[in-house]
């Protein structure tokens, strides 16, 4: 059997990045050039920058993605690009830029959503891992729970009804003024903190067992500021980091265990930003040992933005036999 090579492109936010990857589970590069630094100045992505910084980019990152993994065009199979959910202008770089390659390169092009590739990231380091399984997708942008029937094949059972988990460590971070992005530097604080320290609620949506909503423990978060300051009572950052990070995970960990008993499929991965963080490992390590649940994870640089995820999910999407037109377009809000 030939092996499939495919180029993946990924600018869907503020990471552009490009990666070659063989039969969707080698990553022969990963290449990712991140905006970070430029955003934190304004707290948060501002999508114009965004979209700029993508195209001044991009040809760059694709040539050292190519050089790195020693491969031209010519020896590739396919070019996979992610063409939403995500931000539309920044989509419509990576979306034109893998149209235009396609063409000149006479190769078949391949579109991927962007949920299915973080899903996708556990592939690559989990040569074992095939569907069925649940996965857990945390995010910046999105917070579900996903039933994965087979490859290219999802069922979402849950989902946030306000903010998304990682919104929620940033929302939080920048309150107890930690700067953007939060999650990373919420997850350090809260390593010399007491998780016990402060009680925040965790929240259940009525009737759907799935869901999230975290815009409560976000309130709680900022009414505990509120108070302390109005009552001139000194803050313990570290404390409120690993009380709020606890009162998270908990639900994460919660809800997951509840689909996999409920669905009775007994295999758990999870994926996107949040998927790194340190102590949702742990709890989430624990509870599925106790339970005997085989668990999987993505390496941190492919829990957050990447390209070899989306190439890994392009794979399975290319041999089912998905093929895009040059008409391809970035759908900003596109469905899993
Ligand atoms: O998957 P991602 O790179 O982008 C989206 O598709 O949204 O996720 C970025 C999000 C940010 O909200 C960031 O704060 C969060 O993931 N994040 C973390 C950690 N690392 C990144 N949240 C908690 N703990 C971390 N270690
Ligand atoms: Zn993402």
């Amino acid at each position: 059997k030939k092996d499939v090579l495919i180029l993946a492109i990924e600018s869907s936010c503020d990471e552009t990045a490009a990666a070659v990857v063989k039969n969707g589970r080698e990553v022969l590069s990963n290449v990712i050039s991140s905006q970070i630094a430029l955003h934190t100045l304004y707290g948060g992505v501002v999508p114009e920058i965004a979209s700029r910084k993508h195209i001044e980019k991009i040809n760059y990152v694709i040539q050292e993605a190519l050089d790195q993994a020693h491969v031209t065009l010519e020896d590739l199979d396919a070019i996979g690009v992610t063409y939403g959910p995500g931000l539309v202008g920044a989509l419509l770089v990576g979306v034109a830029e893998a149209k235009a390659i396609a063409y000149a390169a006479k190769l078949p092009l391949v579109g991927v959503h962007h949920i299915e590739g973080h899903i996708s990231a556990n592939y690559i380091e989990n040569k074992e891992l095939e569907p069925p399984f649940i996965c857990l997708v945390v995010s910046g942008g999105h917070t579900h729970l996903v039933v994965v029937k087979d490859y290219g094949k999802y069922e979402i059972i849950g989902r946030t009804r306000d903010d998304a988990a990682g919104e929620a460590f940033d929302k939080v971070a920048r309150a107890i003024g930690l700067g953007y992005p939060g999650g990373p530097k919420i997850d350090k604080l809260a390593k010399e903190g007491n998780p016990d320290a402060i009680h925040f609620p965790r929240a259940k949506v009525e009737d759907a067992p799935y869901d999230f909503s975290f815009s409560g423990v976000k309130s709680a978060v900022l009414n505990y500021l509120n108070g302390c300051q109005m009552k001139g009572e000194p803050v313990v950052e570290a404390d409120v980091a690993a009380s709020f990070q606890k009162a998270i995970c908990d639900v994460l960990v919660d809800h997951a265990i509840q689909a996999v008993k409920d669905y009775k499929i007994p295999k758990l991965a999870m994926a996107g930003g949040v998927a790194s963080n340190s102590a949702l490992r742990e709890a989430m390590k624990t509870a599925c040992e106790k339970r005997n649940i085989p668990f999987y994870y993505p390496s941190p640089i492919l829990c957050t933005d990447n390209a070899a995820m989306i190439g890994a999910a392009a794979y399975y999407e290319y041999m089912n036999g998905s093929r895009a037109g040059l008409d391809l377009n970035a759908v900003p809000n596109l469905k899993l």
